[in-house]
């Protein structure tokens, strides 16, 4: 009988974790994941998991731990002795990195280097490695749409710290023979985006405002442009980057950039409200043009109200307490080695996936 293949995620509890784990469970992997010590529960986007007792602890095994700790992850390593292991652990919010660098470094930098050594302490010579690298790497971008042959050139100390992650494997690849390979990710969404991103604070935020529970959404750069894709397919192209036949680094992007902007015109426009734009850069106000809600899908046994949202009212502003000390302005990827090699191809539109992040905000909202 063929034995089941076994992964190690860090990073389960996180967006991509929790795709990646139902992916890995469908495809008859035995899945293990790093959680960490939390004083409240972290676990939301895996209870579906954790709580079936089909999958606890039969097909699924968590452990706790944090990749900032050296003895822990060797000791994890000798025992679940993984095929796979896919390092999506990281502080993954690039203004936050400007207030935590030194953090930020430890774990997205020096945290993949431990991991990799702990892959040649315990002798996994044969373990192969994915490494969660990101379009951040660009920054100012050197080249538009950006390939695996871009130069880098990063914008903060998120950036710098995937930076040397992304050299690191490289460097093990090269100089140890290991399998490890950098997946070049460029944003993805979905409803579970956590909700400090900027397009699951926007939809989250809009679901508040038609309800009437919100008045305005405070906003940072709104002529910022990115590369949005559907997570749980991006979660899929990290797998296949495993099952290449050697190491490599792959770009996973749609090749369509939008501006956060736009974002916000069409969340807005999928709850009944046009939005029109007034004042610049700091002073820019979102102001209704118009607001025609659709009754049918706004109210419900727990929602018994609609927000009071007249023509004029004000509900985006900009603060500058969003902005980056150093931004990037523009991300648009190309993906055709990905396409080519591995088959892989971003599907969901661009206007689908607020659709989708909207509708999910709103059921969340109404349920409440
Ligand atoms: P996320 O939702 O922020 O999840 C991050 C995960 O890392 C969480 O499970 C978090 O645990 C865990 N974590 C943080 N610090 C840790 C530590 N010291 N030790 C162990 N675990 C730790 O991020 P995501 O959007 O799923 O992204 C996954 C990975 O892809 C990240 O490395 C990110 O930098 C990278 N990436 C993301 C995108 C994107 O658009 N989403 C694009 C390119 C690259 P808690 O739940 O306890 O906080
Ligand atoms: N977070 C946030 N909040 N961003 C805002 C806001 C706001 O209120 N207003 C405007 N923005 C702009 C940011 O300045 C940035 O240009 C853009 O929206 C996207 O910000 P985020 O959603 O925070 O994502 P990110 O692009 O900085 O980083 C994400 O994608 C990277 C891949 O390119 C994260 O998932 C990273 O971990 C990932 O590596």
């Amino acid at each position: 009988m063929k034995k089941n293949k076994i992964a190690l995620i860090t990073g389960i509890t996180g967006q991509d974790g929790s795709y990646l784990a139902e992916i890995l469970l469908k495809k008859n992997y035995i899945v293990h994941g790093i959680i960490r010590k939390s004083s409240s529960f972290n676990t939301g986007r895996i209870d579906h998991l954790y709580t079936n007792t089909e999958i606890l602890n039969k097909k699924l095994f968590l452990h706790y731990g944090d990749i900032v700790d050296t003895s822990n992850l060797n000791r994890l390593l000798e025992k679940i002795q993984p095929d796979e292991i896919y390092n999506l652990a990281a502080q993954s919010h690039v203004l936050v990195s400007f207030q935590i660098p030194d953090y930020t470094s430890q774990v997205d930098a020096l945290g993949t280097l431990r991991i990799l050594d702990a892959i040649r302490e315990t002798g996994l010579n044969k373990t192969k490695f994915y490494q969660a690298s990101t379009s951040e790497l660009f920054g100012k971008v050197q080249e538009i749409p950006q390939t695996e042959k871009t130069p880098f050139y990063p914008r903060s100390p998120y950036g710098v710290a995937k930076l040397y992650a992304y050299w690191i494997i490289i460097n093990f690849r090269e100089a140890y023979n290991l399998f490890a390979s950098n997946g070049i990710l460029f944003n993805h969404e979905s409803p579970r985006r956590g909700e400090t991103f900027v397009t699951r604070k926007i939809t989250r935020a809009a679901a508040q405002i038609v309800l009437g529970r919100q008045n305005k959404i405070l906003l940072g750069n709104l002529d910022a442009k990115r590369d949005w894709g559907y997570a749980p397919e991006y979660c899929e192209g990290m797998w296949r980057i495993l099952q290449h036949k050697e190491g490599d680094d792959f770009i996973l992007a749609t090749g369509e950039t939008h501006s956060v902007r736009e974002f916000t015109e069409l969340t807005f426009k999928d709850l009944g409200i046009e939005l029109t734009w007034r004042g610049k850069a700091e002073k820019e106000k979102g102001i209704v043009k118009s607001f025609e809600p659709d009754r049918n899908k706004l109210l419900s046994k727990n929602s018994k109200k609609i927000g009071k949202i007249r023509k004029g009212d004000i509900i985006i502003e900009v603060s500058p307490s969003y902005y980056r000390p150093t931004e990037v302005e523009l991300l648009v990827g190309d993906s055709s080695k990905a396409k080519k090699l591995l088959g892989w191809q971003a599907k969901t539109k661009f206007e689908d996936i607020v659709k989708i992040m909207v509708d999910a905000d709103l059921q969340k909202q109404i349920r409440k």
